[in-house]
């Protein structure tokens, strides 16, 4: 007898309402990719766990437990379906984690990170490109990416080459702990003298990162930073699990999971 279930693995978030409009909406995206089969939910910060744990007596599963208890009730087989944005540190620890338990297993199949191809990036475009429609020649959309030291970090400028590429000239990609950082993107706009900025995380959650990073108050958020160069600045705490199409892409990437 076969028994299949999915497990939605996330970073994680604190935020009650990013979780459910973020991170529940995701993985109802995914589940509706397979109907019938359960999904369950795990997360890869356990600085997040941690902090659930602690404030709201809540416990979410870490991968590993998350395979634990796919074992406990008979599962044979498993679709695993990251919310991840690229294949970095937090994917790279999830697949080691289940490839631990690969042999336990009949079956485990894994679905790609956001950005893995460059179609993906494609899909990521179009939608971001139908959400801010109404942008106008003089406004610019700055969009907050994590970054990272993991080479994957490569997919933010290739986002950015890619939005120029296709004619979005007044979108740009920063990120907040990788390359391209804040004060280059801040020297390559203030070239094109836009007249209004608009902030937007690009992260599946709008987390600690929008909300104080972006959108805080401290001197060298981004708001203030860009509000200092002169334009009208808004901020946009929305994360990506937000976007339908976002949506879609990984309910997409689910489908086409491969054996790992
Ligand atoms: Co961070």
């Amino acid at each position: 007898m076969s028994k299949t279930g999915i497990l939605a693995v996330s970073f994680g978030t604190s935020y009650p309402d990013a979780l459910v409009k973020n991170i529940q909406a995701i993985e109802d995206a995914v589940g509706s990719a397979f109907p019938g089969l359960p999904v369950r939910r795990a997360f890869t910060s356990g600085m997040i766990i941690r902090k659930l744990k602690q404030r709201d007596n809540v416990h979410i599963h870490t991968v590993t437990e998350a395979l634990k208890s796919f074992l406990a009730d008979g599962f044979t087989d498993l679709i695993v379906q990251p919310t991840h944005i690229i294949n970095g540190i937090e994917n790279d620890a999830m697949l080691k984690d289940l490839a631990a338990y690969r042999e336990q297993f009949h079956s485990i199949r894994v679905g790609k990170p956001l950005l893995t191809e460059p179609s993906d990036y494609q899909a990521l475009i179009d939608a971001l490109a139908a959400e801010f429609s109404g942008l106008k020649g003089d406004e610019f959309l700055v969009f907050m990416g994590h970054g990272t030291e993991h080479h994957a970090n490569a997919v933010y400028p290739a986002l950015d080459y890619m939005l120029k590429a296709g004619g979005f000239e007044n979108i740009y990609i920063g990120t907040v702990e990788g390359y391209p950082d804040l004060p280059l993107v801040k020297e390559l706009v203030r070239k094109r003298a836009p007249k209004k900025v608009l902030l937007a995380p690009l992260m599946i959650v709008a987390g600690d990162h929008a909300r104080n990073d972006m959108a805080g108050e401290d001197e060298d958020s981004w708001k203030n930073e860009f509000l200092r160069e002169g334009y009208e600045v808004s901020c946009l705490l929305k994360g990506l699990g937000e976007y339908e199409a976002v949506r879609q892409i990984f309910a997409e990437h689910a489908r086409k999971a491969a054996p790992l």
